[in-house]
C-alpha cells in the first residue's frame, strides 16, 4: 500500500493506479464499519482511503484534541483490507494558508445535526469536496450510520456536478446492536452496556410505525422510554429519507423543501427514516432505521 502525505505524493500515487479510484474518506480510529467500506469499494477498482481528522467539522467545545488517533493501527488495517493508497494529509495540505473557500449546503443539512452543531456540515462538505478534488474518484463510499451526512454529501456532490458516484453501506453493529463508532470508546463499561438499548428501542419504534402505529405516538413513547432508561434524547424524528423534511408534514409548501422535489411519502414511494441522537455520559450516539 502506498502512503501519501502531500498533494504531490498523492498525485504520483494516483498516476501509478492508472485509473479513477474508489474512495473511502475517514477520520481514522478505524473499526469494522470503515473496513467494510474498503472491502466493498474494491469492487469498483483500486481503493484510496484518507485518514484526516478534519478540524473544521468540530466546534470549539468539541473533542478535536482528544479525538482517537491510531495511525499505525489504521495503516495496518487498511493495508490488510486491500487498500491501494492511503492519504494522510496534514491540516496545511487540506487547508493551505491562502485558503478562501467553503462549501455550505442547505436542504438536508439544515435540521438535526446541522441545528445542534452549527458549522459541522459546512466543515464536512468543504473537506469532502476538497478530498474529491484531490483524489478524483469515480465512486466514494460512506456508511449509513451518519444518515444525515450521507444525504448532505449526496446533495453537495450532485449540486456541484462533481461527477462522483456516492455509494453507501448499511450500518455495521456490535453483536448487541450498537452501531460502531470511533467515539464508542469514550463510554464507561456501564454506559456501554446501556447504549445497546438505544438501537433496540428505536428499531422497535420504527417497527411499530411500520405496523401502523401513529408516528407521533410511537415517537413520544420511545422518547419517554429512552429518557427513563438514562438517555438524554436530542431528537427522535421520522423524516423523508433524502430531504430530511419531517415526514408527517406536507411537502413542499409547509416545509420549504425544494418545490421541484416530489415528496416521497406523498408520491407513494415511501422512503422514510427514523433518526435519533441521544447523549449517554460523554457520548452523543447517532442511529437511524428505515421505515
Ligand atoms: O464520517 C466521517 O468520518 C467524516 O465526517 C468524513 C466524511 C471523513 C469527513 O471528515
Amino acid at each position: 500500500m502506498l502512503i501519501a502525505r502531500t498533494r504531490s505524493e498523492l498525485r504520483a500515487a494516483l498516476i501509478s493506479l492508472g485509473g479513477a479510484p474508489a474512495f473511502v474518506p475517514t477520520m481514522g480510529a478505524l473499526h469494522a464499519g470503515h473496513l467494510a467500506l474498503v472491502h466493498a469499494a474494491r469492487a469498483d477498482g483500486p481503493v484510496v482511503a484518507s485518514v484526516f481528522v478534519n478540524p473544521t467539522q468540530f466546534a470549539a467545545d468539541e473533542d478535536l484534541d482528544r479525538y482517537p488517533r491510531d495511525e499505525a493501527g489504521d495503516l495496518a488495517a487498511l493495508g490488510a483490507a486491500g487498500c491501494a493508497v492511503t492519504l494522510l494529509p496534514t491540516v496545511a495540505e487540506i487547508y493551505p494558508p491562502d485558503d478562501a473557500t467553503v462549501v455550505t449546503v442547505s436542504g438536508p443539512a439544515r435540521g438535526f445535526e446541522g441545528a445542534i452543531r452549527p458549522g459541522h456540515f459546512q466543515g464536512v462538505a468543504t473537506v469532502v469536496a476538497r478530498l474529491f478534488g484531490l483524489v478524483r474518484p469515480r465512486t466514494a463510499w460512506f456508511g449509513e450510520k451518519d444518515w444525515q451526512q450521507l444525504q448532505v454529501v449526496r446533495r453537495m456532490t450532485a449540486d456541484l456536478c462533481l461527477g462522483v458516484e456516492i455509494r453507501a453501506l448499511p450500518t455495521v453493529r456490535d453483536a448487541d446492536g450498537l452501531a460502531l463508532s470511533s467515539r464508542n470508546r469514550y463510554l464507561s463499561a456501564s454506559e456501554r452496556a446501556l447504549a445497546a438499548e438505544l438501537p433496540r428501542r428505536v428499531a422497535a419504534a420504527a417497527a411499530a410505525i411500520q405496523a401502523g402505529t401513529a408516528p407521533a405516538a410511537a415517537i413520544a413513547a420511545a422518547t419517554a422510554d429512552l429518557a427513563r432508561a438514562g438517555f438524554a434524547v436530542d431528537y427522535l424524528a421520522l423524516v423523508h429519507a433524502e430531504t430530511l423534511c419531517p415526514a408527517e408534514t406536507l411537502c413542499p409548501a409547509e416545509t420549504l423543501c425544494p418545490a421541484a422535489t416530489l415528496c416521497p411519502a406523498e408520491s407513494g414511494g415511501v422512503a422514510r427514516r427514523l433518526l435519533v441522537a441521544a447523549r449517554l455520559g460523554p457520548v452523543r450516539l447517532l442511529d437511524n432505521f428505515p421505515v
